[in-house]
């Protein structure tokens, strides 16, 4: 990185892109599900651990899928979280679902499981656990009041390739998974994503749905003489050009993943002499190997002191941003949701959280120099509010 801009995210390519790129072009099907798509699922089988992946051409299409899968309409519920992206929710919308949204922990941001178990009724279909940053939501606990009421378990990992919850990787412990590779994640192909189907019943259904409701997956194994419409579904599948940037990406995921960790960690080390002095938090999960280390975040006083470090930042070329407006209070979520009980830790959350620069490309050094920002910028801050939360 030049010393002039620290970006909040960039997006990084390993090199072998365009080779695989050329490639796909040479082997003449530019479409999907062809060589490198069928390589980039099997390596997601193989190194997260599920009997079956598809790719998807975002993580959006992919809890789409999940939603038909789900088989939820109007009435259904499905209990989320508030705090997370608007695919989350709409997946289920589309379909005519309500989402429930439910309170976070305010150690990993991740849905209350203890609520999830309070928040079911007769009405209830489905639990999206959205792993936040890459954190592992309380999967036991969840998996539990899944089963106990017959409800159907989709991970929103979108966030969290490669992490694990007691050696399973997250996007394989549920019925299904969903995984993201918009440029803004660790591993990326500009948009794409993927369903892991955990649940082996789910897999036929998912290949047609995926195939735009035909039957076209089974015919050219040869396990059918037609090739016909037979459910509802959509245009799910990347094309291969997607598949083979993703590919090239997959390969180094593993490093990729290990340096992001190295710049957790340094952010971590220099700013918890400010953090114990009380400026902000830092993330309550600290342990040596923080998950995929997908996003790094402090949480600030109060929003004012959030904007004024956002502009101190910026006016030192270094972006940050803060996410994520609450769904539950936003005009679609009030006209197609609702709220289990109040949700003050979302609220509290999103108005302190903001995220600091975290990309691939980054090398310590600019962790440094964020650091060093924020340090000057508290600095300015009047003693009488440095008192801590
Ligand atoms: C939690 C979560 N779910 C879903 C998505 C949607 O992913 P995509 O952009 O691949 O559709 C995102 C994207 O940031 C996300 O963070």
């Amino acid at each position: 990185m030049s010393n002039d801009h620290i970006p909040f995210n960039k997006p990084f390519v390993v090199g072998k892109e365009l080779f695989n790129i050329a490639q796909a072009v040479m082997n003449g099907v530019l479409s999907g599900d062809g060589e490198f798509t069928q390589r980039c699922q099997t390596w997601l089988e193989h190194h997260l651990g599920t009997p079956k992946a598809l790719l998807t051409h975002s993580c959006t299409a992919a809890l789409e899928m999940a939603a038909i899968l789900s088989e939820v309409g109007p009435g259904d519920e499905v209990i989320m979280p508030s705090f997370t992206f608007v695919s989350t929710a709409n997946a289920f919308v589309l379909r005519g679902a309500t989402p429930v949204f439910v309170d976070i922990r305010s150690d990993t941001l991740n849905i209350d499981e203890q609520l999830v178990a309070s928040a079911v009724t007769s009405k209830t279909k489905a639990i999206v656990a959205v792993h936040y940053a890459g954190q592992p939501c309380a999967m036991d606990s969840l998996l539990q009041t899944a089963r106990n009421n017959n409800l159907i378990l989709i991970e929103d990992a979108a966030q969290a390739i490669l992490s694990e919850e007691k050696g399973c990787s997250l996007g394989t412990i549920g019925d299904l998974g969903c995984l993201s590779f918009h440029e803004t994640k660790n591993v990326i192909s500009g948009e794409g994503g993927a369903l892991l189907i955990n649940n082996k019943q789910l897999t036929e259904r998912a290949e047609i749905i995926w195939q735009k409701g035909t039957n076209r997956k089974s015919f050219l194994r040869g396990e059918t003489s037609k090739y016909t419409w037979v459910d509802i579904g959509s245009s799910f599948l990347p094309s291969e050009l997607s598949a083979a940037f993703l590919y090239a990406q997959l390969e180094h995921a593993r490093r990729i993943n290990s340096h992001r960790r190295t710049l957790y960690l340094k952010y971590l080390d220099l700013l918890g002499p400010m953090a114990k002095q009380g400026l902000f938090k830092l993330p309550a999960i600290k342990e040596e190997k923080p998950a995929n280390a997908h996003i790094f975040y402090i949480l600030c006083r109060n929003p004012d002191e959030r904007g004024s470090l956002i502009k101190h930042l910026a006016h030192n070329g270094i972006d940050a941003v803060f996410h994520y407006v609450p769904l539950h209070d936003s005009p679609a979520g009030l006209r197609y949701a609702r709220t289990h009980g109040n949700l003050p830790v979302t609220t509290e959350i999103s108005n302190a959280l903001l995220r600091l620069p975290m990309f691939t490309e980054m090398a310590t050094s600019d962790v440094r120099r964020v650091c060093t920002a924020i340090a000057a910028f508290y600095k300015t801050q009047p003693p009488n509010q440095n008192s801590g939360t």
